[in-house]
């Protein structure tokens, strides 16, 4: 029989919320016939790989110290996930830059990440976590929010699958802006992942 669950890898490298909010997903079937087959950290004390022991999911720690440069770096991670099969690359918090090498080793519409705040702005290099949340709270921006894109050649710029805005408050600090993102981005990436993947095809008898 055709196996029609759908396999991701997610990359991360924190706290693991997002891969949370994809493993409850799986669980309560608001994220049908997909499984998470690996998560890949490259920071060994990612709270992520503990949410993933937790649930038997299978994850590994590929620690860029063992590797002579960047791109061997990102051979390797190409190579454990295309042992895997895997139909969605997930990046949910993975702060490393993904080498030209690994994107073109993929179909271009195969990796998706989440970004915390609303692409294009706030986006591109140096523009990851709390850096982002300041640089939208010294600009006094009124809104900011989510954006969830394909991963091409250019850091942030791939073309948005969705965003979520939300609004930004004169008392708000970095903690309290990014706490009002992040719920908006768990039920963002699970509804992107689920318009992404390819949906099984039903064949009548
Ligand atoms: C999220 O805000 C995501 O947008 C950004 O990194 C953070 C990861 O959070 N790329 P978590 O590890 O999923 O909790």
């Amino acid at each position: 029989m055709e196996n029609t669950h759908k396999r991701l890898a997610v990359l991360v490298s924190g706290s693991g919320t997002n891969l949370q909010a994809i493993i409850d997903a799986i669980k309560d079937r608001s994220l049908p016939n997909t499984e998470i087959a690996i998560v890949i950290s490259n920071k060994q004390d990612a709270y992520a790989l503990k949410r993933a022991e937790n649930n038997d999911i299978p994850s590994i720690f590929l620690d860029p110290k063992q590797y002579k440069s960047k791109e061997e770096y990102d051979q390797k991670l190409a190579e454990v996930i295309k042992e895997q099969n895997i139909d969605l690359i997930v990046l949910a918090g993975y702060i490393r830059i993904l080498t030209q090498s690994f994107i073109q080793a993929f179909d271009k519409d195969k990796i998706i990440n989440i970004h915390p705040a609303l692409l294009p702005k706030y986006g591109g290099k140096g523009m990851y976590g709390n850096n982002v949340h300041k640089a939208v709270l010294e600009n006094n921006e009124k809104e900011s929010g989510c954006t969830i894109h394909y991963v091409t050649h250019e850091v942030d710029a791939g073309p948005i699958i969705a965003h979520e805005k939300v609004p930004v408050y004169e008392n708000d600090t970095i903690e309290s802006l990014s706490k009002r993102i992040r719920v908006k981005e768990h039920k963002l990436l699970v509804k992107a992942i689920n318009t992404v993947l390819p949906k099984p095809i039903i064949r009548a008898k």
